[in-house]
């Protein structure tokens, strides 16, 4: 019997998606008894939003929600989102940053961490990986899924067959634009499970209406774990409804062995924190129509949302559609780089600025530059020579491994903010998010002194006191 593993993402990528990563740990944790006793492959519980979300608006240690949950939840994995050798950042960190992290994320209570790179370069995530393992972690690395005419069937095949050979113990094929088709996630699932001979695990949206049907072709075709939210934050732009494909599967070869009854509880928790989440205005309706734009134009939701307010500021929102259709000519220019943070921004923008000032890479940004001078790894294929000339003109090209360059980074970051460490973790929310971290430190400190806080949790924007 294939049975088929959930792994639940309401703590993390549903409010993400859906309602800005603003529920609370104070909201998630009535519901974590239940959530525990489901029988859920995983629990995806954190990531580089949910980091900075706590920081910035919610006031809380994400370390701390952590420890927490994990506590509450004692019996079923804990899954967390890396971004390779950004780890949850836009930078590339020294590998003794990330070595901490993924010390530091697995000590606290992680027990698989989904390691990704927006490039697809391999390179990326090495460090990662070796720490994890190094540290008793389970590595799930994904492939960020794209469609372009490098980015086959075959392409696919074989960067995952790499990351094998590189220590993932699960491959994940990370939809984040919803670009993944039923027909061709059957066909992809079917040539990974033939070659590769791991479980594979597939992570998708909902946005085109098209993630139920993708998720059940790619079990048919043998997919081991699939990524679902329940109802009361999951469909739309968020993952296919847990509830749905438990029901769907229920007495066939894939049943989940989850008890429909069990969801149904934890259905009726979320939806009162989805009310809350919709009278503070984080959750609107609209986040569930059918929006297929991401594959009329191959660009995820948010990059085209980008592009709109980009043009309106410039008074240029009549020239959208010129803008589409020189998103896919920047991207072959680039090296069809996968449009997913920061890719997508630096593509986005680039093709704005190619159409208004009339004269392609006339303007070029600092991130276009930095990304054909290989500061973020690998490009797919070689990118347009003329394009290069005309961008960086005869600049060095970096070829090595781009955290190849950086020294040790841990030292300086715990001197930066000697005074502010009560836990060693702190040295990490730091180097990560340094603008969020010291006024969280400075609340926290301002709190233990018997100073009301709450003025400053409440607020939306951090400010030192
Ligand atoms: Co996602």
């Amino acid at each position: 019997m294939a049975k088929v593993k959930i792994m639940e993402t309401i703590l993390r990528d549903a409010h993400q998606s859906q309602a800005a990563t603003r529920m609370t740990l104070e909201e998630m944790l009535p519901a974590a008894p239940m959530l525990d006793k489901v029988g859920y492959y995983a629990l995806e519980m954190w990531g580089g939003a949910t980091f900075d979300s706590c920081l910035r608006y919610l006031n809380e240690d994400p370390w701390e929600r952590l420890r927490v949950l994990r506590k509450a939840i004692p019996n079923t994995k804990l899954q967390m989102l890396f971004r390779g050798q950004n780890i949850l950042g836009y930078k590339h960190y020294a590998d003794d940053v990330v070595d901490e992290f993924c010390r530091l994320s697995l000590k606290n209570g992680i027990d698989i961490i989904r390691i990704f790179d927006a490039l697809n370069d391999p390179r990326n995530v090495k460090q990662a990986i070796d720490s994890t393992k190094k540290y008793g972690g389970m590595v799930e690395v994904a492939i960020s899924y794209t469609t372009s005419k490098v980015h086959t069937i075959d392409y696919f095949v074989d960067l995952s067959m790499q990351l094998k050979n590189m220590g993932a113990d699960i491959i994940c094929i990370k939809d984040m634009a919803n670009l993944l088709l039923p027909y061709d996630a059957y066909e992809l699932v079917s040539r990974l499970k033939d070659k590769i001979k791991l479980p594979i695990h597939l992570h998708t949206h909902n946005t085109a209406g098209t993630g139920d049907m993708t998720n059940l072709k790619a079990i048919e075709a043998g997919c081991d774990i699939v990524d679902t939210a329940l109802s009361p934050l999951g469909n739309g732009t968020s993952q296919p409804a847990t509830e749905s494909l438990v029901a769907t599967l229920k007495g066939t070869q894939y049943d989940t062995g989850i008890k429909l009854e069990d969801l149904n509880e934890l259905t009726k928790y979320f939806n009162k924190v989805a009310e809350r989440l919709s009278k503070d205005g984080f959750l609107s309706p609209k986040v569930l129509k059918v929006d297929v734009n991401a594959l009329i134009y191959q660009v995820p939701g948010g990059m085209l949302s980008n592009l709109i307010s980009q043009l309106k500021q410039q008074g240029a929102e009549d020239r959208l559609l010129e803008v589409l259709e020189e998103v896919p000519r920047v991207r072959a220019d680039l090296g069809y780089p996968p449009l997913v943070t920061p890719s997508s921004q630096i593509v986005g923008t680039q093709s704005v600025l190619n159409v208004i000032s009339g004269e392609r890479y006339k303007m070029a940004t600092k991130e276009t530059k930095g990304m054909l001078l290989g500061e973020y790894g690998k490009l797919p294929v070689e990118p347009n020579k003329d394009v290069i000339k005309k961008v960086i003109g005869d600049a060095e090209r970096i070829t090595c491994r781009p955290a190849d360059r950086l020294k040790p980074e841990l030292d300086m970051y715990r001197k930066e903010i000697d005074k502010y460490i009560e836990q060693e973790e702190d040295v990490l929310t730091y180097a990560l998010f340094p603008q969020l971290a010291i006024p969280f430190f400075q609340r926290r400190q301002a709190k233990q002194k018997g100073i009301d806080t709450t003025i400053f949790s409440k607020d939306n924007m951090v400010h030192p006191i």
